[in-house]
């Protein structure tokens, strides 16, 4: 039995994932605490309260230490992981100001409208490499102030969602270099916080955490989290990663070559760059990598997983998802016509519109409910292959995709996946991307294994290939054309005034 173990912690947005893995990179045990519901106020609003995630995390860490039997002096290193682009706001003696707006929350777009006037378009894509997006922390950040005043007047310090942990871990203020590519106050290009837009916008650049490589050592549990979770004082902690970048590493994209494609509420393509290139339309994120000195660039769809959990609590309560996914199989393929437009908390890839909004096209009282589940798993692979295509003009050719998160566990979806992609779709011996993604990363850094590549090449095994079934080719191309046909023709809708 394996003397030395690695604790990877991912802040979800359902719920806060720990996991150990041993000297080999195998999955040892793991425990999930789900979060509250999102709360979402008003449509497109969506926020969740940072001291929910700490919670869930004490709880899966102490589940994950209980029942596993490690002992905490054989943790070795602690990688974290998150949800990207939420704004987390704390107060001078460190107090949660007031609920993050988290990564889906597209109330921003007057905020997006004004920082690209006052910025400028073409200069906010040098000293950021992305657009700016509703998504992203600095909107929202600039919401803030315009709207609440009196919380703004009170901030010192601005976290991402897993660095929120590392500060009730640790006590620092840090973040690292994946993750902060994704607050569009970033210089991805050159890998620190950009002065032009911090000045732009009139920020003060004190209450950026400092921002490391991701697998640097950032701090150490400290005696007050040791005691509130069970982990040994002086367990070093590591940068980790955003969620994409960290699953990426969980996936092996560690090098040219292979695409991930993870399944979760959003949707996201990704592919590694070995320097930064980005679409001048921004119609995908080119960040930095969790491999230190490499970029990837990523495709989202908003809703993928959401667009099923959504029709679960909505249209099937009580249902389980291999229930959903067993109806949705007894649908023809193309689902009698039928189309899903994901777009349930807008759009990012390939459209960047806030103001979508999602629904099926094509209904006929001919239709099942299972043709409508069909449906619904359809367009969301028809936007992962929007995902793809724009990730594969700008990262190279795509032979085949690694798939993980909730939705790779169904095997209709992997099936439905490879289908529309057109490659064939690999799966993993472990799934659990991000988690294990940030536990590898803590390995890299703390193992002496060598880098992050070394750690993946020794860690991650391929557990089963499904392939694009020839027959349904044609089908799934047309399809793919119909649905491409949808969103501009609903535009006008989408957008009364412009
Ligand atoms: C990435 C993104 C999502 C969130 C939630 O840009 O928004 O991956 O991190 O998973």
């Amino acid at each position: 039995m394996s003397s030395r173990y690695w604790l990877g912690i991912d802040v979800g947005t359902g719920g806060t994932r720990a996991l150990l893995v041993d000297e080999d990179g195998k999955l040892h045990a793991q425990a999930m605490a789900a979060h509250e519901e999102i709360r979402m106020e008003r449509p497109l609003w969506a926020e969740q309260r940072p001291e929910n995630w700490w919670a869930a995390a004490r709880e899966a860490i102490g589940r994950v230490l209980a029942e596993s039997g490690v002992r905490a002096a054989g943790i070795f290193g602690i990688g974290l992981s998150g949800q990207m682009h939420g704004l987390t706001m704390l107060d001078g003696a460190g107090e949660v100001i007031r609920p993050a707006l988290i990564w889906c929350d597209q109330r921003s777009q007057a905020e997006v409208d004004r920082i690209n006037r006052i910025a400028g378009e073409a200069a906010i894509l040098e000293a950021t490499a992305n657009p700016v997006l509703t998504g992203f922390t600095l909107p929202k950040l600039i919401w803030v102030r315009d709207h609440e005043p009196a919380s703004y007047a009170r901030l010192r310090h601005v976290l991402l969602p897993k660095d929120y942990l590392r500060y009730q871990l640790t006590g620092g203020f840090a973040s690292d270099v994946s993750d902060a590519s994704g607050t569009a106050m970033f210089d991805v290009a050159r890998r620190k916080w950009s002065q032009t837009m911090v000045a732009k916008m009139d920020l003060d650049p004190a209450w950026l955490p400092a921002v490391h490589e991701s697998p640097e050592i950032t701090g150490v549990v400290s005696r007050k989290a040791a005691g509130e979770t069970g982990l040994a004082e002086g367990t070093p902690v590591v940068g980790g990663g955003g969620d994409q970048a960290s699953s990426a590493v969980g996936n092996g994209i560690v090098a040219p070559g292979p695409v991930s494609c993870t399944l979760g509420t959003s949707g996201v393509v990704f592919s590694y760059l070995e320097k930064p290139n980005y679409d001048p339309r921004g119609r995908v994120h080119t960040f930095c990598h969790a491999v230190p000195g490499a970029w990837h660039v990523m495709g989202v769809t908003q809703g993928a997983g959401l667009s099923l959990q959504w029709f679960r609590t909505q249209m099937a309560p009580g249902a389980s998802y291999n229930d959903l996914m067993r109806e949705a199989a007894s649908a023809p393929p193309g689902a009698q016509g039928l189309y899903w437009l994901p777009y349930l908390m807008g759009e990012r890839t390939p459209h960047l519109d806030a103001a979508a909004r999602g629904g099926w096209i094509g209904l006929t009282a001919r239709h099942r409910r299972a043709d409508l589940i069909r449906a619904l798993i359809e367009g969301v692979c028809y936007s992962q292959r929007d995902c793809l295509d724009l990730v594969e003009s700008l990262g190279g050719a795509v032979a085949s995709v690694r798939v993980s998160g909730g939705g790779a566990r169904s095997p209709f979806w992997r099936q439905t996946l490879a289908n529309v992609l057109g490659r064939p779709v690999v799966s993993l011996e472990t799934e659990e991307g991000s988690a294990y993604g940030a536990a590898l990363l803590a390995m890299a850094g703390t193992g002496g294994f060598g880098g992050v590549a070394e750690v993946c090449a020794l860690a991650i095994r391929t557990a089963g290939q499904v392939d694009p079934q020839p027959e349904l080719a044609g089908l799934y191309a047309d399809g793919h054309r119909k649905y491409q046909s949808l969103y501009p023709a609903l535009r006008d809708f989408f957008h009364p005034s412009s």
